[in-house]
């Protein structure tokens, strides 16, 4: 008789700690999803036609990316470029586009982790599956302005609205003519572009 009652307490146990441990895995694993994106979705809703796609694009929150690189440029988001580009483009900072742009190793290998976990091979958004399908498997763009897919979206944006308006000079700035840029939104029912307005 005492030894049955034992057995009861040891099953309760046991029952309740596999409870916890259970919970203890799913809470774990949502952690985990939230830390491989490294970051929120702008849109929580799905874009129309896609599937697993989201209305945004994954907000830059690393402080020390965005510190030191929105020095001269706008912080672009990871996910416009494969992984294999941020190792590139990090690993070639003291001749950046012709700029010096050296980091302290510590600073350079924890930013370059930052990009590598959030780019567009690792994070699906609305943008992500089309800028690598643009890529070829063995080529390593250093500009998201470059690749096939951005070149195809902007082909009707002319020279005068950019490399020979004062006010915007290079595709590279992003900002300056996506109005939600920062915030992950580039639909062109955002754009406007400095000296001649709404694109739409
Ligand atoms: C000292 C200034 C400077 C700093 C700091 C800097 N950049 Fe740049 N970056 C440039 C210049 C200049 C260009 C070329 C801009 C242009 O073509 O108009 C550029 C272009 C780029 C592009 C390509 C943009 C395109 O055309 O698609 C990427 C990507 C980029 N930088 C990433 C980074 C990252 C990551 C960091 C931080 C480690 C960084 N940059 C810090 C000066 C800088
Ligand atoms: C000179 C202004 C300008 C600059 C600079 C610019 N864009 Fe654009 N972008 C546009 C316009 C205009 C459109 C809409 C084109 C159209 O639909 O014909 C567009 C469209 C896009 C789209 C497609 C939107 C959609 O949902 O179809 C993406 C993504 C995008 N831009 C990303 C970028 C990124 C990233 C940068 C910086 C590396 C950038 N753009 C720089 C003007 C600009």
């Amino acid at each position: 008789m005492k030894n049955m009652k034992l057995n009861r307490f040891w099953g309760m146990l046991l029952f309740a700690g596999c409870i916890t441990l259970s919970m203890g895995t799913l809470a774990w694993s949502d952690s985990d999803d939230y830390n491989k994106a490294g970051s929120k979705y702008a849109g929580e809703g799905k874009a129309e036609g896609g599937w697993g796609r989201t209305t945004g694009v994954a907000l830059v929150t690393n402080k020390q990316y965005q510190t030191e690189c929105s020095a001269c440029h706008f912080a672009y988001q990871p996910s416009f470029l494969p992984e294999r580009s941020w190792v590139k483009i990090m690993g070639g900072l003291s001749d950046h586009f012709g700029e010096n742009a050296k980091l302290d190793e510590a600073i350079r290998v924890s930013i370059e982790n930052y990009l590598r976990g959030n780019a567009a091979d690792r994070i699906p958004n609305r943008y992500s599956r089309s800028f690598l399908r643009s890529i070829r498997d063995d080529a390593t763009p250093m500009r998201i302005s470059e690749t096939a897919y951005f070149e195809r979206k902007h082909d009707e944006v002319p020279a005068r609205m950019v490399r020979d308006n004062p006010k915007v000079r290079s595709f590279a700035n992003c900002a300056t003519c996506h109005s939600g840029a920062e915030k992950g939104s580039f639909d062109e029912d955002g754009v406007v572009i400095p000296g001649f307005g709404s694109w739409e």
